[in-house]
């Protein structure tokens, strides 16, 4: 008898730890998950006419033909498109946001619908994949792809990020991360990706955390578990962002590039500063008049890692510091809190905390 009390404790225990693997309380693989993808143009739909060529224009492949070429490679997925932009993702404008928005969320709301795959440049990826992660609820999984190469170049990289796009999304555990951008056999969270390197398939890398899975069009790690679960959106998304400059900091800078930056419109600054976060003392001088003046002043770092932290300085500058977010991110959050009507720099900071 104890050893069936044993044995039935035992079997107790390994159902408990199947569930606390998943926060859901089970693994399951979709075998043919319904997706809707929604394409803004960029690389991974550019073209150069020659395999060969060096210079291409992006956004030159229609949704239509991008999904024919996925669905050759033969995935078990239901897919259905939608032409949201076809432009190079240096056009991306707030209407187009708008726009990835509204069709996105219709997707999430859709019980037909799974998933969403976005496609999009890679120029701009981070700051779209952040803006959605701050406005979109977890319980269905966004993943933004692209491509370094062409689609008619040599070793054009679009089809594998899409077919590893298709094995993340069919996993279980792919939501409740938020957004998602999947470049390079890697999976980087919206909030750690940057996009380093100009060329090569290679060019993200993500901060503070590197990836939190690799894949392949057959095989996917998860490093831990999903840690949004079931969340709702953290902000309401606004097309009305406002204005919201970022100030490069460099060596020898003067105040007056500050003047030249701020127009009545301006409602913050955010400094990609030197080191942790640091400027010439005379452009200090000039953002804590601004502050002063009811102007959001984030301070962040030029650096492509690192924490930039809260100095003692900061409670009497009025500045709030960006902590392990970089200039375009820290940009897209200062722009959603104010359009939200929070800008108390205390309320702000606390923003770049929670992060
Ligand atoms: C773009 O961002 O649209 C061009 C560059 C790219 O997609 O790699």
């Amino acid at each position: 008898m104890p050893e069936a009390r044993y044995l039935a404790a035992k079997l107790l225990k390994s159902i408990a730890d199947v569930a606390r693997a998943s926060p859901r309380g089970y693994r399951r693989t979709m075998n043919a998950p319904r997706i809707r993808v929604l394409a803004t143009g960029g690389t991974i739909a550019g073209a150069a006419g020659d395999a060969i060529r060096h210079d291409y224009k992006p956004g030159q492949l229609g949704i239509e033909e991008l999904l024919d070429r996925v669905r050759a490679l033969g995935p078990s997925a239901q897919l259905s498109g939608t032409q949201i932009a076809n432009i190079g993702s240096e056009d991306i404008t707030p209407a187009i946001w708008a726009a990835l928005h509204r069709e996105t969320s219709a997707a999430l709301d859709d019980a037909q619908c799974d998933g969403v795959i976005i496609t999009h440049g890679t120029d701009t990826v981070e700051e779209t994949a952040f803006l959605l992660d701050l406005t979109l609820p977890t319980a269905k999984p966004v993943i933004l792809v692209g491509a370094m190469r062409p689609a008619d170049a040599v070793g054009y990289d679009g089809l594998r990020n899409f077919a590893n796009a298709l094995q993340v999304l069919r996993s279980d555990e792919a939501a409740g991360r938020g957004v998602l951008v999947v470049m390079g056999d890697r999976v980087i969270a919206a909030r750690d990706i940057r996009k380093a390197r100009t060329r090569g398939v290679d060019a993200f890398e993500g901060f503070p955390r590197a990836s939190i899975a690799l894949v392949t069009p057959s095989a996917l790690e998860w490093f831990g578990a999903p840690w949004r679960v079931a969340e709702p959106a953290r902000f309401a998304f606004r097309p009305d962002l406002p204005d919201v400059p970022i100030l490069y900091v460099h060596a020898g800078m003067t105040p007056d590039y500050v003047g030249r930056l701020v127009t009545p419109d301006t409602r913050g600054i955010v400094v990609a500063g030197l080191g942790e976060g640091n400027m010439p003392d005379p452009v200090r001088q000039a953002l804590r008049l601004l502050a002063a003046e009811g102007r959001a002043i984030v301070r962040s770092s030029r650096l492509d890692e690192g924490l930039v932290d809260r100095e003692p300085e900061d409670e009497e500058n009025g500045f709030v510091a960006a902590r392990a977010l970089g200039p375009p991110k820290a940009r897209i959050l200062l722009q959603l809190l104010i359009a939200s009507g929070i800008t108390d720099p205390a309320a702000i900071q606390k923003a770049y905390d929670e992060r």
